[in-house]
């Protein structure tokens, strides 16, 4: 997502400008080109040298300084900027926004550029509830400043609370969403994702090795592109992405009647859910002793195929299935994209290294009911997931009957 992007990182004085170190080592690591501001205050905590040595641009922090303007002025820099980030960024420098102060190189920028700003406050947990700062961050809001809400927890003044520099992993999210072209917007995408899990006695179950990963990394995408999205999803060890509206579920009829309460409004289903096909027909009271015997007879029987009844009546929504296969994909992903209606379905031969459950990579194909097959090489999910959400959001246009 960052990759080739221009980035402008506006480094405040606080005791968290330290941490704005490593949130340029991931945007440099991303692909982005940084051009690193500092205030005069910010120099007190980190050295520019810090800054310059891991952007590979020299850091600008002086409006009045005859050589930085000559090499790139502060309106290049700001006209140049895709994205412009102020981490951390102090009471001082928010409330010198909100009022209109151009005072020095990082608020001149700032008031210059029309690029998307992303605020991310750190400071005393007072200050942060000070009500004259909480209106000069409702101004910025009003005025379109994107702002991240701080962390909460021990501050390096001495107090606990709200105020802390969120991670900056959440940061660098932060960032990629502010960049996604919001091409889904309007739409209500439903992902299931996870295993199911079918209860044999109160201890015990059956499932299978399905990490979520998939459709996680399609749920992010999708609310990062603009989507309301609804996850619902098996037990996974994951923490579900922020700004999705989140189902846990653990049975598969508990997957059904979930999703069947979140059919009416949806306008996209995407199934990447691993369902367990069976279930053990008697859930024992209590725990199964080991008996006399060498062996236990389970019966089972089997679970609602979800996405064949919904495919029964999809109505003009658009459905996505997944077909994991360990023989024969393209023959029986075609089976199932047509018995269950689908739009298009994602095949994974999930015996192949680097591709299926619990990796972070996946190699699929996108079959259409008209007989296209694209085949993507090894990507991460991300990068599938975003492939998957290109060809879902040309199939809507195409459906709509507008032309991209
Ligand atoms: N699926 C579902 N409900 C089920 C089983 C599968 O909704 N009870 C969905 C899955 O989420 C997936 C698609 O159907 O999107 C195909 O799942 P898969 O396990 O590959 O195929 P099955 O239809 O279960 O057939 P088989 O296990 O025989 O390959």
């Amino acid at each position: 997502m960052l990759k080739g992007k221009k980035i402008v990182l506006g480094v405040c004085g606080g005791i968290a400008a330290y941490k704005a170190v490593e949130l340029l080592r991931l945007y440099i690591k991303a692909g982005a080109e940084v051009f690193v501001v500092m205030t005069r205050h910010a120099q007190e905590f980190v050295t520019p040298l810090t800054f310059q040595t891991l952007s590979g641009n020299p850091v600008h922090t002086d409006l009045f300084n005859l050589y930085q303007e000559k090499e790139i002025g502060h309106i290049s820099l700001a006209d140049r900027a895709d994205l412009f980030v102020l981490a951390p960024a102090t009471a001082n420098v928010i409330g010198k926004l909100a009022c209109g102060i151009a005072d020095d190189l990082l608020t001149t920028t700032v008031m210059a550029t029309k690029a998307p700003v992303l605020v991310v406050p750190a400071m005393n947990v007072n200050m942060w509830e000070n009500s004259i700062y909480r209106e000069n961050e409702e101004r910025l809001r009003r005025h379109g400043y994107q702002i991240m809400e701080p962390a909460t927890g021990y501050l390096a003044c001495g107090w606990e609370g709200k105020g802390k520099l969120p991670d900056p992993s959440a940061i660098f999210a932060a960032s990629e969403a502010l960049l996604v072209p919001k091409d889904l917007a309007g739409e209500v995408i439903l992902v299931t994702a996870g295993p199911t899990c079918e209860p044999l006695d109160p201890v015990r179950y059956m499932s299978n090795n399905s990490s979520g990963k998939m459709g996680y990394a399609i749920a992010k995408a999708a609310q990062q592109r603009g989507a309301r999205v609804f996850l619902v999803s098996g037990p996974v060890a994951l923490e579900p992405p922020s700004g999705v509206e989140y189902y846990p579920v653990k049975r598969a009829q508990e997957m059904l009647a979930t999703v069947e309460r979140l059919w009416e409004p949806t306008t996209v289903l995407i199934k990447a859910a691993a369902v367990a096909d069976y279930r053990p027909r008697e859930v024992a009271e209590g725990k199964i002793k080991k008996g006399e015997g060498e062996s236990l007879m389970l019966e089972l029987v089997k679970n609602p195929d979800i996405l064949a009844q919904l495919g029964a009546k999809k109505g003009n929504r658009l459905l996505v299935g997944f077909a994991a296969e360990t023989d024969d994909l393209l023959a029986n992903a075609r089976k199932k994209l047509t018995a269950k209606n689908l739009d298009l379905i994602v095949a994974n031969d999930i015996a192949q290294p680097g591709a299926g459950f619990d990796v972070d990579t996946n190699i699929v194909r996108l079959l259409t009911p008209d007989g296209d097959v694209e085949a993507l090489p090894l990507l991460a999910k991300s990068e599938v997931a975003t492939i998957l959400l290109d060809r879902i959001a040309s199939l809507l246009c195409t459906r709509r009957g507008s032309v991209e």
